[in-house]
Parts: C-alpha cells; structure tokens; sequence
C-alpha cells in the first residue's frame, strides 16, 4: 500500500533549515531521505543556483533578481545560517554519493531564462549521479526544450489544476508524470505537493501516490513507518 510511495524534502528541509540551504541538503541525505525537491533560477552570468524566488529579498540578506547578479556579486548575500546561495554544481557534488532521488524544479514560470535547460542538463550529465534527476516546471514549454536536448530524462510537468485525461497527455507530450498540487485519481505517477498535515499524509500514502514533497520529511517518514509495521 505505502511502500512505493517516496518522501521528498520541499526546498531541502525547511522545518529545521534554511530552505535550499547546503546544511538542509547535508543532513536530509545523512538521514536517509528518498527525495529532495529544489528550484533552479540562473544568475547574469549564467550559473544555475539554488534559490526558491526570482528575487533575493526574502531569503538572504540582500535584495534584486537573481538575473541582475553574476554568481560572484550573488556570492556576497547570506541566509539566515550565514550561508552562500548555492549552485546547482555544489548542490550535486553534495548529495552525489548519496542514493537520495533529485527533483530539480526549473523555475521559468516568471522569467524565462536563456539557455537554462541546455547548461542544466550539461551540469547534470556531466555529475553521473547514481539516481536519474526527476526535472519538474510549471512551464510546460521549458519542459519540452529540455526532451529536445536529452529525451532520456524524467519530465514531469509542475500543475496547481486537475488535469483532464491526464493519462493521454502524459503520454501525447512524452512526461514521465504530473506533480500536482492535488491528487488525482488517475494511473499517471503523481506526486503531491506540498503537504505537511498529517492527515493528508496519511490519507496520500493510503491512496499510494508515487511522491509526496513535504517540508518535513522527518514527520512524513515516521507517519509511513507507523503505517507499515
Ligand atoms: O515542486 C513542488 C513545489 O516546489 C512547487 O512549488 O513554489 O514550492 O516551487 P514551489
Ligand atoms: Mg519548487
């Protein structure tokens, strides 16, 4: 019932870190979590960081868009740990020897930016993970970029709406399957975000979706440990 269900960490883990924080990522894959969930914006000079918004306001010390600051000017603005933004190079280098699932989450939905699905999927093949990434977007066009570059990845497309046939389009534009805001009784591979009530989880691991992207993955896991003894 619950076994195939993973638990993935919605920006790292922003109950206990800052979220995209490198002291998230570290400890959520020295404990054994399935997944991490993370967004991707780039900076002036094209370099894929970590960060959740298109402006820097409201998780670091600084202020303007990502897209105004090369990654050395980025550099100099902190989180609330005193910790860099990271790049999505020390983002993979930190959980490459860990069997953690990454969903890269390409965040074009306000800003599109040039070339970001050619110099992600570059960064990405060139870190020979144990794990293929999961990519996600709400663009469904950044999407189908990417499956012109490299087919061979897992696309799925990031959704607030139910889907209508859901199965005929995941298979009519190629995805790998939905994440969706709300689960969906269809046989599509969906996963849910981002829930962090316990009833709801329970109720999801219930009803067997392939993910769900918590906040919390400490309190998700131990809900489905419960659930499976
Ligand atoms: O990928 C799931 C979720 O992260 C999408 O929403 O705004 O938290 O990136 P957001
Ligand atoms: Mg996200």
């Amino acid at each position: 019932m619950t076994a195939k269900t993973l638990i993935f960490g919605h920006r790292g883990y922003p109950a206990k870190f800052p979220e995209n924080s490198l002291e998230g990522f570290k400890y959520a894959s020295n404990h054994h979590i399935d997944g991490l969930e993370f967004d991707v914006h780039l900076t002036k000079d094209s370099i894929p960081v970590v960060i959740h918004d298109e402006t820097i306001d409201r998780t670091t010390d600084g202020k303007g868009e990502i897209r105004n600051y090369t990654f050395a000017q980025l550099r100099q603005f902190h989180l609330e740990n005193s910790e860099t933004i990271p790049s999505l190079k020390e983002l993979l280098e930190t959980v490459a020897d860990s069997s953690i699932q990454l969903n890269l989450e390409l965040k074009t939905d306000q800003i599109t930016y040039e070339n970001i699905e050619k110099i992600v999927l570059n960064m990405v093949q060139q870190c020979q993970l144990t794990h293929p990434v999961i990519f996600s977007s709400f663009n469904l066009d950044t999407l189908k970029n990417c499956q012109k570059i490299d087919s061979a990845q897992q696309y799925c497309w990031l959704t607030m709406h139910k889907v209508p046939e859901a199965e005929e389009f995941v298979k009519k534009v190629g995805l790998a399957g939905l994440h969706l805001h709300h689960y969906q009784p269809d046989e599509i591979v969906q996963r849910i975000w981002t829930i962090n009530d316990s009833f709801k989880i329970r109720k999801l691991l219930k009803q067997g979706v392939a993910g769900i992207i918590t906040d919390n993955f400490e309190k998700a896991v131990k809900i489905r440990e419960k659930m499976t003894a």
